[in-house]
This record gives structure tokens, sequence and C-alpha cells, in this order.
């Protein structure tokens, strides 16, 4: 008896795994992704056009935004009840392929990983002043724990201040940075808005300076209340071993699991790979708070004081270069 082969994508499964992809978080909410799919492959691309010169000059963010829409793709296709088997590509255009296999129920971790997954949002604010327990916090990093991946709690919170002061200040007076970023945060508004670029009203200068991307005005508080303010929050940094593309994506993979795993928790949180693009600033944290490897991203979390807003996305058909795919919209 020969065995069937795994049955091929339909219109409407498509559609479930593109909603899914396109809620991944992304560098400026540029959604730099894009879906092929051929029967039962997906290609997850890159979008190009929406390169980010002065925030993101090599590209990295593009590459950890991949993976994080990877991540979510991956669970979609669980949750659909498929097996699947994701392979990395080293090619400039298509970052991974998706082969989905037969039937196979998804675990409740992969369930609750995906229904996180409309229910994570960049929360830039101060949190509610309560500490997550020790045994959660080992939990949210351990999510993000992969071959080549390591995510730790940093210590040094002086030096991490330190670092972050001085980040801020070059940041916020360098011109062709903030011009990039006022293209990005000046066009999108309100809780229904379609399109890309982070809403003004998701930024917030109440937390860490960085936490709400460095600006024009942004105020930069001495080291000390920085420090502190540090030590109120729960962090990670997301490290890999070696610095390749595919770690890239590896750290962009890493890193939603973390956040998705804070989401099912009830916790909130944001990202924070701003200051890591200033020439050598991730040698120095690395060396500073004593870092195995080259750190990729921070995230910073907590138990929220009050909602966040979700940012828009493009319209679904965006994510399918090679046509409307069944008229998704
Ligand atoms: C690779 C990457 C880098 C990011 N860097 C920052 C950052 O430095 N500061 C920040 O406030 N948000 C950062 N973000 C969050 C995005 O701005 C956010 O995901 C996007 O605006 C979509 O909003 P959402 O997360 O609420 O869906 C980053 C996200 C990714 C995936």
């Amino acid at each position: 008896m020969t065995a069937t082969a795994p049955a091929a994508l339909t219109t409407e499964q498509i559609g479930f795994l593109a909603r899914a992809v396109s809620r991944a978080p992304s560098v400026h909410n540029s959604q730099p992704w894009q879906l092929r799919v051929r029967g039962t492959e997906v290609d997850l691309a890159v979008r190009h056009g929406v390169e980010l010169r002065r925030h993101d000059p090599f590209g990295r963010d593009r590459l950890l935004s991949c993976g994080a829409a990877l991540t979510d793709l991956e669970l979609a296709v669980r949750a659909l009840g498929r097996d699947c088997h994701v392979e990395y590509r080293d090619d400039e255009d298509v970052v991974a392929t998706v082969t989905i296999g037969r039937s196979r129920p998804a675990s409740d971790r992969d369930f609750a990983l995906y229904h996180a997954i409309p229910r994570r949002r960049s929360h830039r604010r101060a949190f509610f002043h309560s500490r997550v327990p020790d045994g959660v916090r080992s939990a949210v990093a351990a999510a993000g724990e992969a071959g080549g991946v390591h995510v730790v709690e940093p210590g040094h919170l002086d030096k991490l201040a330190e670092l972050l002061g001085f980040a801020t200040r070059v940041l916020r007076d360098d011109h062709g940075y903030q011009r990039e970023l006022e293209l990005w945060t000046a066009h999108t508004h309100g809780w229904n808005a379609v399109g890309d670029g982070i809403p003004e009203d998701g930024l917030s200068l109440e937390a860490l300076p960085v936490a709400g991307l460095v600006r024009r005005d942004t105020p930069v508080p001495d080291d000390v209340v920085l420090a502190g303010r540090l030590a109120a929050e729960s962090l990670l940094i997301v490290c890999t071993d070696t610095e390749t593309r595919a770690d890239d994506l590896a750290a962009g993979m890493a890193l939603q699991r973390v956040w998705l795993t804070a989401t099912a928790k009830a916790l909130v949180g944001s990202v924070i790979t701003q200051p890591l693009h200033l020439a050598g600033f991730r040698a120095r944290l690395a060396s500073e708070l004593a870092l195995t490897g080259v750190p990729q991203a921070i995230f910073r979390y907590g138990y929220p004081a009050v909602p966040a807003a979700p940012a828009p996305r493009l319209p679904l058909g965006e994510l399918f270069p090679d046509g409307p795919a069944g008229g998704l919209r």
C-alpha cells in the first residue's frame, strides 16, 4: 500500500496562516515579509522596498522580524493540526521554507502560543509595580533557548543604564535617524488603522527612554534613575553564539517564542534593538554585562498597568507578491 501525500493547503488554510504571520512584530512595523505557497510548501521571503537605512543599515532587524513571522507561521501550521518542517535558506530573497506534513494534533503548548499571537502587542509603557515570580521568569526565558540562541537575565544594571543613557543621547541628536523615524511614526492613527508604521499613541515617555523609541524630545534621566527603572522591570537579552543570517533569523524566532510565552502568562512587554545598531554598542554591552555571544535584542516585560492599543497591519493580500491568493484582503 502506498502512503498518500500530505494534502495541499486550501484557500481558507492559507488565509489562516497569513493572518498569523501578519500579526508578528517587526522593526518600525515595516512588516518586511511575503509568502509564496506551492502545494504543501510555504516560502517566507523578504519584502523589499521597506529598508530602514538609518535604523537598520545591515538589515539585521529585518531578518529578526522575519524570524518572528516564521515562529507565527510554524505555530499556525501546528494549530491547523499539521506537522511541519522549517528549513533555513541562505538566499537574499527567501529566508526559510516551511514544508507542511501530515495530520498531527497540536500540543497544548503550541495551541497556547498560537492563541497568544493576536493578543501580543508592543507595550512600551511602565509596568504595574508587581514583581514577576521567579518560576514565571524562568519559563519565559527558557522559551527562547534553542541551538545557538541563549536568553539571559542581565546583571550589572548600573552598566546597562550607562550604556542605554549614552545611546539615548546619541540617537536623540542624530538628525538623519530622527527624520527616518518621523516618517515611520507620522502616518498611523487609531485602533482600526490599516497600514504600516508605529502609531503615535503606541509610544510613551513614561518608562525607559529607550522603551518608547528615542525621539528628538525624549528626556534622558541620569544613570542612577535609569538603573532604578531598569531594576523595576523584568529584562532579558537574546544572544546568539555567532552572527550569520541564520543566527539573526533564529534570534527573531526565539524572541517571538519568549514574547508569546509572556503573553500567554498575562504579561506584556516590548523589544529594544534601537541602541544595538550604534557602532561598537553590542561589543560593549557583551563585555560590560559579561554576556556570552552576540546580543541581538533586549526584551522588557512585566504586568500591565494600562492596556496598549494594537498597531495596524497591511491588508493580507500584500503578503502575496505572486497574486491575491484566493482573494485575501
Ligand atoms: C526586530 C525588531 C526590532 C524592534 N525594535 C524596537 C525598538 O528598538 N524599540 C521599540 O519600541 N520597538 C521595537 N520593535 C517593536 C516594533 O516597533 C513593533 O513590533 C511594531 O511596531 C508592531 O507593533 P506590535 O508589536 O504592537 O504588533 C521591534 C520589533 C522587532 C521585531
